[in-house]
C-alpha cells in the first residue's frame, strides 16, 4: 500500500517502445507510489499516445473538446488562446476529483505531458495535488467500514460540470441533453479492491460522488461529507510541482487529484493527457469483480 505518494522515474525515454517487463513494473511502481515523474521527456504526440496504450485502452471524450489535431484520444488542457481561439480546456480538474469515476469503465490512470508550465518568481505554478485513497481508506473508522462495506456509490459527471459552471469566469456551456445522456451516472463499491494492489481504497470523490446506496438521503449525505472532509487531512497531501517536459502518470483509482489554478491568463500552461481505462483489470461484474494484476514475466 502506498504509505508516501510519488516517485521519480529517472533516464527512462518514453519515445522508445516499453518491454513488456518494462510496463509491468511501471504498473507495479503505480500501484506501490500512486504518482510517478519521468521527467526530460520529448515527446511527438503520437509518442506519447503509444506510450500510454502499453497500460489499457484510451479513453475518446464523446463531445470531441479539446483534442490534439488527428489524435482523439490526446487531450490538450490549456489556457493559451491563438488567433481568438482556445487551445485547450482551461479548467480542466480544477477541484478534487476521480477521472472517470462517473462511468461504468473506469480509468486507470492519467498521462499528462507538461511542455508549458507557468513560472512566477523562478518558482513553477500550476501544481497538481493528489490525495492517497488507500491510506485514507485504512484509517477510517471500524463504524464506517462495517456501515459501508457492501454499499455502492453513485458518481455523477453533472455533479463536476454543474460546479464548475457556477464558478464565477467559467466559460463552460451547459451540457446538452446529449452530451448528458452520454455520461450517465455509475455504481461503484464504495470500498474498491484496487486491481494493482489487492488492497482496498476508498472510492468516493468530491467531484462526482454524490449517494451512497441504500441509505436514507441524509445519512448519505452526511456520510458523504465526513469522508470528503477526511480526505483534505494534510497527511494525505501530496503537491506536484511541475518540472517542463516532464510526464506525470498517476493511479486515478487509489488517488484524487486537484489542479491547481494560482497562475494568470498570460501565464501559460499546456499539458497533453491521455486517459487509460482499466476495464481489462475487472471481470464481468465491472469494479465489484477486480482482477488482480500479476505481472507477465
Ligand atoms: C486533470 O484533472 O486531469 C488535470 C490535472 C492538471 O491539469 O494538473
Amino acid at each position: 500500500m502506498p504509505e508516501t505518494l510519488g516517485a521519480c522515474v529517472v533516464e527512462l525515454d518514453l519515445s522508445q517502445p516499453l518491454s513488456v517487463t518494462q510496463t509491468d513494473m511501471l504498473l507495479l511502481a503505480l500501484g506501490r507510489y500512486g504518482v510517478l515523474e519521468f521527467p526530460k521527456q520529448s515527446l511527438t504526440t503520437a509518442q506519447l499516445k503509444a506510450f500510454s496504450q502499453n497500460f489499457g485502452e484510451l479513453y475518446i471524450s464523446p463531445g470531441g473538446r479539446a483534442q490534439a489535431p488527428g489524435f482523439p484520444e490526446v487531450m490538450i488542457l490549456s489556457n493559451m488562446v491563438e488567433n481568438g481561439q482556445p487551445l485547450g480546456l482551461k479548467d480542466a480538474g480544477q477541484s478534487w476529483h476521480t477521472d472517470m469515476s462517473y462511468a461504468p469503465v473506469i480509468a486507470l490512470a492519467n498521462i499528462l505531458y507538461g511542455t508549458k508550465i507557468p513560472q512566477r518568481e523562478g518558482k513553477p505554478l500550476g501544481a497538481t495535488q493528489f490525495r492517497n485513497m488507500h491510506a485514507v481508506y485504512e484509517d477510517l473508522s471500524e463504524d464506517i467500514k462495517s456501515t459501508l462495506a457492501d454499499k455502492t456509490i453513485t458518481h455523477d459527471f453533472n455533479k463536476f460540470w454543474d460546479m464548475m459552471r457556477a464558478r464565477p469566469g467559467s466559460t463552460r456551456p451547459p451540457l446538452s441533453e446529449k452530451e448528458r445522456n452520454a455520461r450517465p451516472p455509475a455504481r461503484h463499491p464504495a470500498f474498491l479492491t484496487h486491481p494493482l494492489t489487492g488492497k482496498k481504497v476508498l472510492y468516493a470523490n468530491p467531484g462526482y460522488a454524490v449517494e451512497i446506496n441504500g441509505l436514507p438521503k441524509a445519512q448519505s449525505d452526511e456520510i458523504l461529507e465526513e469522508l470528503f472532509a477526511r480526505q483534505l487531512e494534510e497527511k494525505y497531501l501530496y503537491t506536484h510541482a511541475w518540472n517542463k517536459d516532464s510526464v506525470l502518470m498517476w493511479d486515478n483509482i487509489g488517488t484524487t487529484h486537484n489542479a491547481v489554478a494560482d497562475y494568470g491568463p498570460d501565464e501559460h500552461r499546456y499539458m497533453k493527457r491521455c486517459q487509460v481505462m482499466a476495464g481489462h483489470l475487472f471481470g464481468p461484474g465491472g469494479t465489484q469483480e477486480p482482477l488482480l494484476f500479476n505481472p507477465r514475466t
